[in-house]
């Protein structure tokens, strides 16, 4: 296991417990409920006209169901999912390969879409749009170029940021989807469910402790609650009550508002390093030693939301709620700006 709980990807305990965690329809999808209202019209809809559903794309940070979702929705509408990765599309021999083996409505999930090669993007269009795609036959001046006619099908894309993905290909999915951080209550909601499926005994206090501590995700919350349900077993009774979450998110780290060693380093180097800003983020990657995408799709999205930090046209800045968090005095000169105050994104 990794020592922090906020990874940018699963691990592959992650994997084996997703799919047990995984809901199977839209009735266990806690929360996010303005989308899957309209997913569930989409879905409803589609299947009167015996149609595919319509591409739909699914943004947000790790670990908020965007997977979980992509599955549902196969599973809503009665078809197979094939699921594959931008990274894993190397060309378009690959790409070619997957749409000519789906059968009408299937579903084509590609998560990280955004990490596409640009030659299998764009030969990823005409199938999105017309349901056909180029293939070259033969070699140098005998090679030509010959149409296939696919099966009508419906692409699920997933990304971390919208922002990431080029004008051409955003513009081709009929429905774009941005998943938030979940309340307290939903996570409880999830907790709960997990817990049942693990056979862990839990107490609303238990579930809250956790729920609170889970950073707005629901990965997260899943794994908070593994490495919890070890500690009831090891130190207490097996029973998960507010106390044991407390003392095992303090031993793992994670503080009152969620935030792990991570979290902290990140804005303690704004605040003790920087003077509370503007750092840029290419900096904050390089005193962090994590990529720059990691540092925009993991740690800052939660912070931002949370008013820990701002972002402005210079970059990444403390906020007044930072410095109390650290428990650091506001200098003198300085009034950090506040959340309401910053440039947009
Ligand atoms: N809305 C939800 N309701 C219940 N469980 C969820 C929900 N969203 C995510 N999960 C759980 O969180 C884990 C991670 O979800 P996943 O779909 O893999 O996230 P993503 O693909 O966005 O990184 C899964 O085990 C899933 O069971
Ligand atoms: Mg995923």
């Amino acid at each position: 296991m990794s020592d922090r709980l906020v990874s940018s990807s699963a691990s592959g305990e992650d994997d084996r417990f997703d799919r047990l965690f995984r809901p199977g329809g839209f009735d266990d999808y806690v929360g996010q409920k303005k989308h899957v209202d309209n997913l569930k019209v989409f879905v409803e809809a589609a299947r009167r006209r015996g149609e595919p559903l319509d591409h739909t794309l699914l943004c947000g940070p790790p670990g908020l169901g965007k997977t979980t979702l992509a599955y549902i929705l196969a599973k809503e509408m009665g078809v197979q999912l094939h699921s594959t990765s931008g990274p894993a599309l190397e060309h378009k021999g690959a790409l070619a390969g997957l749409l000519t083996k789906l059968e009408p409505g299937d579903v084509l999930f590609i998560d990280e879409i955004h990490r596409l090669n640009m030659a299998v993007e764009e030969s990823l269009y005409p199938a999105i749009e017309d349901f056909e795609i180029d293939i070259i036959t033969g070699d140098g001046a005998f090679a030509s170029s010959l149409k296939l006619q696919l099966k009508p099908f419906c692409l699920v894309g997933a990304t971390t940021r919208t922002g990431l993905l080029s004008a051409p290909l955003l513009s081709r999915f009929g429905y774009v989807m941005r998943l938030d951080y979940y309340p307290v209550e939903e996570l409880i909601a999830i907790v709960e469910r997990s817990a049942r499926l693990l056979g862990v005994p839990l107490e609303a206090s238990g579930a809250h402790e956790m729920a609170r501590r889970a950073r707005g995700t629901p990965r997260i919350a899943n794994r908070l609650l593994r490495r919890v349900r070890d500690f009831a077993e090891v130190l207490g009774t097996g029973r998960i009550d507010e106390d044991i979450a407390r003392i095992s998110a303090d031993r793992l780290e994670i503080d009152d508002a969620g935030l792990d060693t991570m979290d902290r380093r990140l804005i303690s180097i704004i605040v003790d390093d920087y003077e509370g800003g503007p750092v840029g983020v290419d900096t904050l990657a390089a005193a962090m030693s994590e990529a720059r995408d990691t540092i925009e799709d993991v740690y800052e999205p939660y912070l931002l939301q949370q008013g820990f930090i701002g972002r402005t046209p210079r970059g990444r800045i403390a906020t007044r709620k930072a410095y109390a968090h650290l428990g650091r005095a506001l200098p003198a000169d300085r009034v950090p700006a506040q959340g309401n105050l910053l440039e947009p994104e």
